[in-house]
């Protein structure tokens, strides 16, 4: 790959630019019945049998609600000048809705305050998934009731640390918190209905454009946006069959969400292939969506391969442990799109990232040349990005840690540092050496 052989430095990114790391609370935290934590819907679905890849769960996850600090010292050694991670509903709210439970508002403040006193900015995510079970169990986001209850949780949040925050995203990648868990069927709650999946999303919409409003009203500090998982389609053929097949999962995974936050409006061709599906969407709904946002995040792991018979493979590709293609050009080609085709604010890379099996070995480094390769190709694909004018600000590796991976368990590691779970310990992997090294200055050795 041509790309990982130049070596990378802080120069080949535009001034300010932000390098961090991102977490989420269900993936890393465990403790999920303590300082008066309510169920989320996570919860639920792990204990559903054959929903989660070994059966585990995220009870104990990394344990990070006991080890936040010793994380952040890790963290500070790497040399990251941003941390990203998530704050739990139901530890905030535990039925989603009324009395705030102040324990676990006191540990985001403690984590917010730790990664301050270490000269790390925070950026926090509000909705990474774990949803409060009671709001599942009143309809969850196919209620347009559930927005309402996320827009005066956002407040909750806002007050208490909006000055202390960086920035506040809303919602993280709300197509795998609507058509992935609700149509797909893979996230909790694991539903497969088409239709509780597009009111879903447009709710999960209605919930940014409602908090991202109850939350400028209170003037703090914080940057204020909405993260998206994007994947830019091609066609695996010029075959109008194949290039149909792209239109609808540019539509179906990209525009869907796009159009509405950046245009104001439902992408037409999508409207009428849905039929009647599509949501409800009332007076003033896509007015609220539309505000504007400080920043967009996009999370970026692959392409889509789009063919009429879904079967096609692109020829030589490599792929990761998750059979995500690596494919760093796809990454500059979807920034430049997003620059071309949408008034979009400054952009964060708030994830990027790979899967592959890593093994402890014996040595005190877990090595990981691929997840290495990954990083460098995927970073210069920001570089070249930045130098064909895209507006964008940061960089989050997806993730410091090996985590619970969803559906995946256990079985799947996306961390800089490798997790021994029997015994709690962090490992330095290569990729976390590489990384450090690059935000600290030194230079980095070509793989
Ligand atoms: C993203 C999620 C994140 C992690 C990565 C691999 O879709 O936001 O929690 O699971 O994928």
């Amino acid at each position: 790959m041509t790309r990982s052989q130049k070596p990378l430095t802080r120069q080949d990114f535009p001034s300010g630019f932000v390098f961090g790391t991102a977490t989420s609370s269900y993936q890393i935290e465990g403790a999920v019945h303590e300082d008066g934590r309510g169920p989320s819907i996570w919860d639920t679905f792990c204990r559903e049998p054959g929903r989660i890849l070994d059966g585990s769960s995220g009870d104990v996850a990394c344990d990070h609600y006991h080890r936040w600090e010793e994380d952040l010292d890790l963290l500070k050694e790497l040399g990251v000048d941003a941390y990203r991670f998530s704050l739990a509903w139901p530890r905030i709210q535990p039925t989603g809705s009324g009395a705030v439970n102040e324990a676990g508002l006191d540990f985001y403040e403690r984590l917010t305050d730790g990664l301050l006193a270490r000269g790390i900015k925070p950026y926090a995510t509000l909705y990474h998934w774990d949803l409060p079970q009671p709001l599942q169990d009143q309809g969850g986001w196919p209620a347009r009731e559930t927005a309402y209850r996320f827009a005066e949780y956002a407040r909750i949040v806002a007050e208490r640390l909006g000055d202390r925050l960086a920035s506040i995203a809303t919602l993280n990648e709300p197509w795998c918190s609507s058509l992935l868990s609700y149509e797909l069927g893979e996230h909790a709650p694991g539903l497969r209905d088409r239709r509780l999946a597009l009111a879903a999303a447009h709710h999960l919409l209605l919930g940014h454009g409602l908090a991202m409003e109850e939350m400028r009203a209170l003037g703090k500090k914080a940057d204020l946006g909405i993260v998206l998982n994007l994947s830019p389609a091609y066609a695996a053929s010029e075959k109008a069959e194949d290039q149909a097949a792209a239109r609808f999962s540019d539509g179906y995974l990209n525009r869907w969400f796009l159009d509405p936050l950046f245009r104001g409006e439902y992408p037409a061709d999508l409207w009428e292939t849905f039929g009647e599906q599509v949501p409800d969407v009332q007076a003033g709904d896509l007015d609220l969506i539309r505000a504007k946002n400080d920043f967009l995040g996009v999370n970026y792991y692959t392409r889509a391969y789009a063919s009429a018979d879904r079967q096609a493979r692109p020829e030589g590709a490599e792929y990761t442990h998750m059979d995500w293609e690596v494919f760093p050009q796809g990454l500059t080609d979807l920034l430049v799109r997003l620059k071309d085709d949408y008034p979009v604010p400054p952009i964060l890379i708030t994830e990027n990232g790979a899967a592959y099996p890593d093994e402890r070995g014996t040595g005190s480094t877990v090595h990981d040349p691929a997840r290495v390769a990954y990083y460098a190709s995927h970073l210069a694909a920001v570089a070249e990005a930045a130098q064909k004018g895209v507006d964008v600000r940061g960089y989050f590796a997806w993730s410091m840690l090996d985590n619970f991976e969803w559906a995946w368990g256990y079985e799947r590691r996306f961390g800089l540092f490798y997790v021994d779970y029997a015994t709690q310990e962090r490992i330095w992997k290569d990729s976390g050496r590489w990384y450090q090294a690059l935000l600290t200055g030194a230079p980095v050795a070509a793989d």
